[in-house]
């Protein structure tokens, strides 16, 4: 059977959009900066994403390409007979850690939707918003039943198939999550006692890089953001014909991604200080700031019905992506069917989700990694550990590995300027150099 293509390069554009826009950008962005310290995270943010991000971004994008297999494949077909290839198994596992958790909160998501859509958060409910979250979150049935329609929803996309699912979603949905975070942050600044919260985003305060563990922090978000290191982006990739061209479109997409992580930065911290929420609330920061906002804003019923509404859609095309790189694999490594893998690894995921969402109520005395809940264990493991690592290989195989010539062509840059040169610096030696050195000093070696 031949294998799926993208009807067209914009097709490809939107669909890694999608994969890259999400979750991350709102609810996990503005968490990790809320714990960090705001300023000075931002700041190492935006250097990981320049720097690291976006270059290994391409790299991973023209292994996919030109393998034109899946994530394990395109290793063994590349690299015959060297240990590559342990990347893509690393991005197998990495991508059930990540859609286990991540549609756990794409879950609360759709739960805030409803309780829009019958109108029931247009007022805070008795004892406030973020009562009502933690009653919600903490009970044993109610979040899982969520998780599971969202889950549910991620595998009937996947099992319709690359063309016909995945790159017909958010044409119309992400310039209109765009166009709404813009108003909402315009909003979110007039509130009152928001230039605290502006200078908290954007005024770094310097000690805080004292500490090791913000760089990996920043370094796990960034990655975690463009949706790299996992092999979702190669997957994607390799869906793509090779007479595309790919600077262009990576970069679009790293900018893009990052105008929204910012965006939603000035909406969520003008309402956390305004509203007296602490900016280390941790994973919930986004669900009881949010709804204080809405409540207060004309209209804000309605604003927040339709915020919720797009943000589900931003994470449904995310997790589509995660989903999609163990489901390719299956297909191609064991002749499984789509809408078999689909099902299958989906309800693997599913369970693993069970287990974060239980860490949040009942299991909540569970800490597996340090003092970190079940799910902030597969969130750190997933995206400081296993996101980065695949990082480093991934740039270690296109700058080493690879020659300069095949680098080049690999990445449609045979004949670009200068910039290839920089590009290929950034990817032999900085990314990897800065990913050891971050490894290095937070487990204390360096
Ligand atoms: N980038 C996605 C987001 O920001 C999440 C994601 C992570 C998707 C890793 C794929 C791989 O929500
Ligand atoms: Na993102």
């Amino acid at each position: 059977m031949a294998r799926e293509k993208w009807q067209s390069k914009l097709g490809f554009m939107l669909a890694a959009m999608g994969s890259a826009v999400g979750l991350g950008n709102i609810w996990r962005f503005s968490y990790v900066a809320g714990e960090n310290g705001g300023g000075a995270f931002l700041l190492l943010y935006l250097a990981f994403v320049l720097l690291i991000g976006i270059p290994v971004l391409l790299s991973e994008f023209s292994i996919g390409r030109e393998a034109q297999s899946d994530v394990v494949g395109s290793y063994q077909k590349l690299a015959p007979k060297k240990p590559w290839f342990i990347q893509g198994y690393m991005g197998l596992i990495c991508s059930f850690l990540i859609l286990g958790f991540y549609s756990v909160v794409a879950g609360w998501s759709l739960y805030y939707f409803w309780n829009y859509l019958n109108t029931s958060f247009f007022t805070a409910p008795s004892g406030g918003y973020e009562a009502a979250f933690g009653t919600f979150i903490t009970n044993p049935i109610s979040p899982l039943f969520w998780h599971g329609m969202f889950m549910a929803i991620t595998i009937l996309v996947v099992l319709t198939g690359v063309k016909d699912g995945i790159e017909r979603a958010s044409k119309i949905f992400m310039p209109t999550l765009a166009v709404l975070l813009v108003l909402l942050a315009a909003y979110s600044v007039t509130l009152e006692g928001a230039v605290e919260g502006l200078k908290f985003l954007f005024q770094p305060n310097w000690s805080i890089l004292e500490d090791p563990s913000v760089y990996l922090a920043a370094l796990g978000q960034a990655f975690f953001s463009l949706s790299l290191g996992m092999g979702g982006m190669l997957t994607y990739g390799s869906y793509l014909s090779k007479d595309e061209s790919l600077p262009s479109a990576t970069l679009g997409i790293g900018l893009m991604d990052t105008f929204f992580a910012i965006i939603a930065g000035v909406v969520i911290f003008p309402a956390v200080f305004a509203f007296n929420i602490s900016p280390e609330s941790g994973p919930n920061l986004v669900f009881i700031t949010l709804p204080s906002v809405f409540e207060q804003m004309p209209f804000g019923g309605v604003v927040g019905l339709v915020f919720f509404f797009l943000l589900c859609l931003a994470a449904l095309s995310s997790s589509i992506s995660i989903l999609e790189v163990p489901v390719a694999y299956f297909m191609r490594k064991f002749g499984w069917g789509r809408t078999f893998s689909s099902a299958v690894l989906g309800a693997i995921m599913y369970l693993l989700g069970v287990a974060a969402s239980l860490g949040m109520g009942r299991w909540s005395d569970v800490t597996l990694i340090g003092d970190r809940d079940i799910m902030g264990s597969m969130e750190f493991v997933a995206s400081d550990v296993f996101l980065p690592l695949g990082g480093l290989i991934i740039a270690l195989f296109v700058g080493w590995h690879w020659s300069k010539t095949e680098a080049f062509q690999a990445t449609d840059m045979a004949s670009a300027g200068p910039i290839r040169h920089i590009w290929r610096f950034l990817v032999k030696f900085v990314a990897p150099v800065c990913i050891a050195i971050i490894f290095l000093s937070s487990v204390g070696i360096l």
